[in-house]
């Protein structure tokens, strides 16, 4: 039997380049040899493709994961040239990458361009599930539950205080403040009163010109694994419990201090809910291949929303979206050969048929 030729690309230029790397890491190692031919390939900050090789041909995974690799003196200004080949000559990509330009449909639609069939959602609904205002709009049309919010634009800054009595009169305090593109918490603040809020627009509306003031929720956060194309299935949902005041980017990756639990501690109900509401947030969301869907359980009210899609979710040896398949019994090396064989099948089904 031919063995599938398989490109992993990583890293990237988004604030998430250090845990694609980590993910990359953890996805090279549990590649079934046996079915697979491996390359990989890394994308610097600065834009330059690097393909990672091994003193014997292996390919040097601690490198990638260190970050060693993206220090080569001779491959600054390359660009994507070198990868050309590397990305026509295998038969599927998995890019494990996060963030914008690499989850946004940016990779996506290079790799359209090149016919090469991807793991995960295709252009639109990458581009879609990035931008948190578009994809409250598609979901609130399918009738699952999302967060109010209020919408600021950059340019509604200058006129800061009719935005602040609307926020007041909608909204209320606490209330939660983070950019419409972004990811791993990064902008993303918890507001008490009206007098902090414009310094937290301001610093969220550096990260992308449209910012999300939700209504604060004193949550459990509670995710969801969803995978296939158009008759995905869900894994029993898992629960993040963190330790701060919300789940921010040292309570991801720096503090070590918040832990997950599965299945979320949860009523058997809302665990039905929740993977109900996934799979129906996956197919409205035209999402493929998979998909980690996050939401929220109000402590106290109780009410469950939909708080956001990823398309492309982490898969270091700690990150959910692996570990709750493992919970289903689908290791996570049967889990990648999966999404590579449903990456493939996208691709034929989503051909034009004139
Ligand atoms: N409306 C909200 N109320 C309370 N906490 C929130 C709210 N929105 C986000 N958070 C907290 O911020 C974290 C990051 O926000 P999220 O919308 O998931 O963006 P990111 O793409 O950065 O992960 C969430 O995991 C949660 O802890
Ligand atoms: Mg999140």
């Amino acid at each position: 039997m031919n063995k599938t030729k398989l490109l992993v690309l990583f890293g990237g230029q988004s604030t998430e380049h250090e845990i694609s790397c980590i993910s990359a890491g953890a996805v090279l190692r549990n590649i079934d040899l046996e079915l697979f031919t491996v390359r990989a390939c890394g994308i610097t900050k600065e834009g330059d493709w690097i393909e990672i090789e091994g003193k014997d041909g292996s390919i040097d995974v601690d490198r990638i994961v260190s970050g060693e690799w993206a220090k080569a003196p001779d491959t600054k200004g390359q660009g994507i040239k070198p990868a050309i080949d590397l990305i026509y000559g295998c038969d599927a990509v998995f890019p494990v990458m996060h963030g914008i330009m690499a989850e946004d449909g940016s990779i996506q639609g290079l790799l359209s361009v090149l016919g090469k069939p991807f793991v995960g959602a295709g252009i639109f609904s990458s581009a879609l599930c990035m931008d948190k205002v578009y994809t409250k709009a598609v979901l609130r049309e399918a009738g699952i539950p999302v967060v109010p919010e209020v919408i600021v634009e950059r340019d509604d800054l200058d006129s800061f205080d009719k935005v602040a009595s609307v926020v007041e009169r909608e909204i209320g305090f606490p209330c939660f403040v983070k950019p419409s593109n972004s990811g791993s918490s990064v902008g993303a603040y918890k507001v008490m009163t009206g007098d902090d809020l414009f310094a937290k627009v301001i610093d969220a509306a550096k990260y992308d010109r449209k910012v999300l003031v939700e209504k604060y929720i004193p949550a459990r956060e509670v995710e969801c694994a969803v995978l296939g194309n158009r008759r995905p299935v869900a894994a029993t949902p898992g629960e993040i419990v963190s330790t701060g005041e919300f789940y921010d980017y040292d309570d991801k990756y720096i503090n070590g201090t918040s832990y997950t639990r599965i299945p979320a501690d949860i009523p058997e109900e809302d665990l039905k809910t929740i993977k109900d509401m996934a799979v129906k947030a996956f197919l409205a969301l035209d999402c493929a291949g998979l998909a980690r869907v996050d939401f929220f359980k109000d402590k106290e009210a109780g009410k469950i929303y939909l708080n956001e899609v990823n398309t492309i979710p982490g898969f270091t040896s700690i990150s959910m979206y692996p570990k709750m398949w493992e919970y289903e019994g689908l290791s996570q090396k049967d889990l990648i050969t999966k999404l590579v064989e449903l990456a493939i099948q996208n691709a034929a089904e989503n051909k034009r048929t004139l």
